[in-house]
């Protein structure tokens, strides 16, 4: 990417950062300062973790990365996470957020992340090699306000209630195949900040439930709800409902203890999802981290009695491995191949491949739907290996 003539992309510096903090409270939220500052004072992210792109002294483009990991059935996979951005109005539309992409991803790659994932304006990621590939929790208002047991005490979290916290966001991650908890530094961040409100409820002094508000005088959205028992999550519901000043929206989900309890209480879905992005650059490296999942799911399918050779194309390039009752081979990556079916192999498009490893459709949803989606003779293989999987993302933003 080659910037406009005197335009120089460059990793922060300390007398850039109330530059930055201006740019992004202006093009976003005030609360966006706060996170920034928090970000490149923390000892896991610092100022190395921000670039910007300045016009002589002047900032005028901005991007973070942030330390991610997905943990993809129970296989830890390390990613990155881009916030953060904003451009200058006047320097807009002149390739400075697709170099500070640049950036980020030469960052991410150097680092060993093997995944990128985003929460980001609609469409425009697509462009730097992100998918649509996992549903966001959907958006509900509460109906009815839910009892509250009153042997629960409710109130705003402090750095101790980080482990406690943790544990409680663990247990409720724990039905996901595909998971990505809060990073040290983001706990650590979401205590601090401003811009939304991390609760803790408490019964006999030990942490039963925790949760996340936005502002209330911004409507006010509780997610990641997590608890140990119903009554300690219809608690926390009651508290932060009581301090809303208008309707209170709860982050659904399903499948765990507070989210099940609180499900009554919700009018039922309406809005379909957004979701998540996601990017994988290389499939052949994600594919050889996740051998042992992809090892279990042919035993659990009963294939594992033979060694089969797998072809994938995503037409641009594709890889090809050997998994079995010996193991998995490494992952041969090679370029074009436009017909992978005679060859025996399948087609994924690049588009699908993050949809196709973290999604909720699988191999044979996604044939099902993409034209240039099909996977021949080796589909009952490909629906094994790829089948559709739950997600449970936790994200500096609450992807509200
Ligand atoms: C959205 C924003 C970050 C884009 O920054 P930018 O520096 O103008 O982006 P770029 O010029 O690098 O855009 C890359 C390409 O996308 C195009 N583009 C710019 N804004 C776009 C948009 N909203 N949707 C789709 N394409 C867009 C550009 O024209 C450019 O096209 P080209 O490479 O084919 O010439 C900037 O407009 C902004 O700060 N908006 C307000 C804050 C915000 O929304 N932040 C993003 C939060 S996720």
């Amino acid at each position: 990417v080659v910037l406009p003539e005197r335009l120089v992309l460059r990793p922060a510096r300390p007398d850039d950062v109330d530059q930055v903090a201006a740019l992004l409270a202006d093009r976003g939220d005030a609360a966006d300062a706060v996170d920034l500052r928090l970000v490149v004072s923390d000892p896991d992210e610092g100022l190395s973790s921000c670039a910007v792109v300045v016009d002589g002294t002047q900032v005028v483009s901005t991007a973070t990365l942030l330390r991610e990991t997905l943990v993809v059935g129970g296989v830890e996979v390390s990613a990155g996470q881009v916030e953060l951005v904003a451009t200058r109005p006047g320097y807009e539309g002149q390739g400075l957020v697709r170099a500070l992409m640049q950036w980020a991803h030469e960052r991410s790659r150097a680092r060993g992340d093997l995944v990128q994932i985003m929460i980001g304006i609609p469409y425009f990621y697509r462009q730097f090699g992100y998918a649509y590939a996992i549903p966001m929790p959907r958006w509900r208002a509460v109906d009815a306000v839910p009892p509250s047991d009153p042997h629960v005490v409710v109130r705003r979290a402090t750095p101790g209630d980080i482990p406690a916290m943790r544990s409680l966001q663990d247990a409720a991650q724990a039905p996901a195949t595909v998971r990505m908890p809060h990073s040290a530094a983001c706990w650590r961040w979401l205590v601090a900040r401003d811009g939304s409100t991390q609760w803790v409820a408490e019964r006999d002094g030990s942490a039963v439930a925790t949760g996340r508000s936005t502002p209330p005088d911004e409507g006010g959205a509780l997610g990641e709800l997590a608890a140990a028992d119903a009554p300690a999550a219809l608690s926390l519901v009651n508290h932060v409902r009581s301090i809303a000043s208008s309707e209170l929206v709860v982050a659904e989900r399903p499948g765990t203890l507070a989210g099940d309890a609180v499900e009554p209480f919700l009018v039922p879905a309406e809005s379909r999802a957004d979701w998540y992005y996601a990017r994988i650059e290389r499939l052949g490296p994600l594919l050889e981290r996740l051998a042992p999942v992809l090892l279990s799911r042919l035993a659990a399918a009963g294939l594992a009695d033979r060694t089969h050779e797998v072809l994938l194309s995503s037409f641009r390039s594709h890889v090809r491995f050997s998994i079995g009752p010996h193991g998995m081979s490494p992952v041969v990556e090679g370029g074009p191949l436009q017909a992978p079916g005679s060859a025996g192999g399948s087609g994924v498009p690049p588009d699908a491949l993050a949809p196709l490893l973290f999604g909720p459709e699988g191999a044979a949803g996604l044939a099902a739907r993409l034209p240039d989606c099909y996977l021949g003779r080796q589909g009952e293989l490909m629906a094994a290996l790829f089948p559709p999987v739950a997600a449970d993302l936790l994200t500096f933003y609450l992807p509200v």
